[in-house]
């Protein structure tokens, strides 16, 4: 299904804060705290972090460089172990790396030898998934992401925005039911991550891909997000979550109106009396 298809299919759904109220708890932390021992002495990453994710839901998480982003992000993809409180997914305490997840990180970090496609087809390999029902998937998510074009191409012919799109799909293929994204669009040019939000918000709604956004952007945190969560400087708390009360699909000039400004200035507020700005 093309993109503006899922968007016109979206027309009648209201905000996905509705959607989500009774759906069940896909991540929970309770009091979760991160404390690292390195040569300096301990460094608290993360504080008493209290979160409830709903299955479905897409929570931004936006903080100042070295309030424990990606150290969340490590924990709930179970790459890292708390130090204190309790993390489960799907009621499930980890122990060990979670594996119903797709991680996109700040760099596509393709294969430069395999061809689009098959950087995709490679989260299938490694699970030993069946090719051909997932192949038809792969094809799916990359039409859908605008590359269509490009299935035998190589990540060097490609701009970064569409390795970043390429890596998108890679995490999506296998239906994980957790997407984790640390700063995805950050080394892109600003017109490029506009149109990565709004292919990005239509993929999640077709999806239902539960998503953890980590981003140092408010724009595209309360554009992207149901709530924002609102990261102190370290030892890293959370501030403050925001319900972002905007109806989906959100087109890109939702975000000059008066009512997303009221988000992002009360987001602003928060960072300027924690010294952020
Ligand atoms: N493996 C580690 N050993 C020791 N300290 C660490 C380790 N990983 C992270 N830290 C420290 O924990 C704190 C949080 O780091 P983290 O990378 O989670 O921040 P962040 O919010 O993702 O920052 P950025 O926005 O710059 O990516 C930092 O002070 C960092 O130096
Ligand atoms: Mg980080």
């Amino acid at each position: 299904m093309q993109l503006a298809t899922i968007i016109k299919a979206q027309d009648t759904l209201g905000p996905m804060s509705a959607k989500r109220s009774n759906a069940p708890t896909l991540l929970d932390c309770e009091r979760v705290s991160k404390i690292y021992h390195g040569r300096q002495g301990p460094v608290i990453a993360l504080e008493e972090i209290d979160l409830t994710v709903p299955r479905g839901e897409f929570l931004s998480v936006v903080g100042p460089s070295g309030c424990g982003k990606t150290t969340l992000l490590n924990l709930v993809a179970g790459l890292e172990r708390v130090t204190g409180g309790r993390l489960s997914v799907s009621g499930e305490v980890l122990n060990a790396p979670l594996t119903d997840v797709g991680i996109v990180f700040q760099d596509a970090t393709l294969m430069d030898w395999r061809t689009v496609l098959d950087n995709v087809m490679l989260q299938v390999e490694v699970r030993r998934l069946p090719v051909e029902p997932y192949r038809a998937r792969a094809l799916d998510l990359l039409s859908n992401l605008g590359l269509e074009g490009f299935l035998d191409a190589y990540p060097s012919q490609l701009s970064g925005g569409m390795k970043q799109r390429v890596s998108i799909a890679r995490a999506l293929v296998h239906k994980p039911s957790l997407l984790l994204m640390d700063e995805p669009f950050s080394a892109l040019d600003a017109l490029t991550r506009d149109k990565l939000n709004v292919d990005m918000q239509a993929l999640c709604l077709a999806e239902e891909t539960t998503t953890l956004f980590i981003t140092h952007s408010i724009t595209d945190a309360a554009f992207l997000g149901d709530r924002v969560v609102v990261m102190t400087p370290r030892p890293g708390r959370i501030a403050e979550i925001i319900d972002i009360d905007l109806p989906r699909p959100r087109p890109l000039a939702l975000r000059e109106t008066p009512q997303f400004g009221e988000y992002t200035g009360r987001i602003r507020t928060i960072f300027e009396s924690a010294g952020v700005l």
